[in-house]
């Protein structure tokens, strides 16, 4: 319970476990699955750059404003947005706007990390009859029809069931011992696939920008990144906000959110281009990239194929951490807002996520391969309309809100506790957040859509 005093809702029992549970929502397929296939897709260097500034201008601000909101109103998403400005409920559709994201992120991420969790089963068993898994493996897995829904539904039954059972004792516990063991795995991966023959082609791609690849699709992808990966945008950083005890610096722990979300990206693409160009392989592998290449990396190692089962162990581990996260969006709002249990909440939502969640994945199978919407399978879709549009547009909204309508003072006071006196960076982020992230996120906007040209 915070020391707010707030008796009715659960909330982080500590900064430490305020700033691990937040870290849990962050780091997750995001980073060692989405990083490295966009990078790969986009051309390298030059999208990690675009990245890492879309992190620094836009993503660290908004994940602020999104805390100062949540905590100051210490509720679910759509309520927040309803009741922080006065006589102005209308910004609840922020929270609405969330709740769609949530469901539409959940219906591909939840076939993306049913890979996963097949992957340390096919990997094990791999191992026990001493072969490498490889692209045909996973072809088979992303291309069939009961099997990727088994594993979809089973993933997000577990998910479900965890997010039943309470926010601090289900979210806390599980994030703050197994990410650093993940941690440590990624280096032992960058370590071995850094050692490969032909491994420094893979540290340029990754970290020589080439800056005439920064195209306005480029651009858009990379802004729609860091949302997804700090989980910004859609409510699911005010509902943790909320959950924020008094005490916890604001600045501080937003910042170092967003160190260790991209440091835990940077290891996976440090684990995995160094090996594509090493293998000969190639950049531009599609979402399948970490599954083909990842057994690859640990194939001629002694007991490789056990490291490879415990890559997906961790990486499953953290893809939990990301999707209750997710859940928790609707699930906040149906159990007080809709007076649901939270069992129910659980229920009712995860039903939605599968519904949609078949259609992407039955995308990529030949039952719905064939239909296209705008030119983009489901999965493609879905991502699309949510990491690119609906975010980026949830997050200007939020800077509308707590740059520009709420009182500065107020926003202000938030982002000053747990200090004694004003610190440093009260007063330049009230301008990021007024300024900075707003722009860049609507000339991104714009220049995608070809109403600004940019380049
Ligand atoms: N940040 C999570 C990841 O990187 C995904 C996510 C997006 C979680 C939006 C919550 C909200 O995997």
């Amino acid at each position: 319970m915070s020391s707010s005093g707030i008796k009715s809702r659960d909330a982080f029992a500590t900064t430490l476990g305020a700033f691990t549970a937040t870290v849990g929502s962050a780091i997750g397929l995001g980073n060692i699955w989405k990083f490295p296939y966009l990078t790969g897709s986009n051309g390298g260097a030059a999208f990690v750059l675009a990245y890492l500034l879309c992190v620094a201008l836009v993503g660290i601000p908004i994940m602020i404003a999104e805390h100062v909101i949540g905590r100051r109103t210490r509720q679910n998403a759509v309520q927040a947005y309803e009741t922080v400005i006065p006589r102005q409920r209308g910004w609840s559709a922020i929270g609405w706007g969330g709740l769609v994201a949530a469901v539409l992120i959940m219906a591909f991420y939840t076939d993306v990390a049913g890979w996963v969790f097949a992957y340390v089963f096919k990997s094990l068993r791999a191992f026990v009859v001493g072969t490498t898994l490889g692209q045909g493996d996973f072809a088979a897995l992303a291309g069939g029809t009961w099997e990727p829904l088994a594993w979809q539904l089973g993933v997000l039954a577990l998910a479900c069931f965890i997010i039943a059972s309470g926010v601090s004792k289900g979210i806390e516990r599980a994030t703050k011992t197994l990410m650093p063991l993940l941690f440590v795995l990624l280096l032992i991966c960058d370590v071995r696939a850094l050692s490969l023959p032909g491994a420094s082609a893979g540290v340029s791609y990754l970290f020589r920008p080439d800056l005439a690849k920064l195209t306005a699709p480029v651009l858009l992808a990379a802004l729609g990144l860091a949302f997804f990966k700090l989980s910004l945008g859609m409510g699911t950083m005010t509902t943790y906000g909320s959950y924020l005890p008094e005490a916890t610096r604001i600045f501080p722990n937003a910042a170092r959110v967003a160190v260790a979300d991209t440091v835990v990206s940077l290891l996976a693409g440090l684990a995995i281009f160094p090996a594509v160009f090493a293998f000969g392989g190639t950049p531009a592998g599609g979402p399948g990239l970490l599954f083909n290449t990842i057994p690859l990396v640990f194939a001629k190692m002694p007991a490789g194929g056990l490291f490879t089962t415990l890559f997906f162990i961790l990486t499953a581990v953290a893809t939990i951490g990301a999707m209750v996260s997710l859940i928790e969006v609707p699930v906040a709002w149906l159990t007080e807002k809709r007076r649901l249990s939270r069992p129910v909440a659980a229920i009712v939502t995860g039903a939605g996520m599968f519904a949609l969640g078949a259609l992407a994945t039955l995308s990529q199978s030949p039952v719905l391969s064939g239909v296209k919407i705008f030119g983009k399978s489901f999965f493609d879709l879905f991502d699309f309309l949510s990491s690119n549009l609906l975010l980026p547009l949830g997050g200007l909204a939020i800077a509308v809100v707590a740059g520009w309508l709420l009182a500065r003072t107020d926003f202000q006071a938030e982002l000053d506790k747990g200090f004694a006196a004003r610190p440093w960076h009260t007063k330049l982020m009230s301008a990021f957040v007024k300024f900075v992230a707003p722009v860049l996120i609507l000339v991104i906007l714009l220049d995608s859509l070809g109403i600004l040209r940019l380049s």
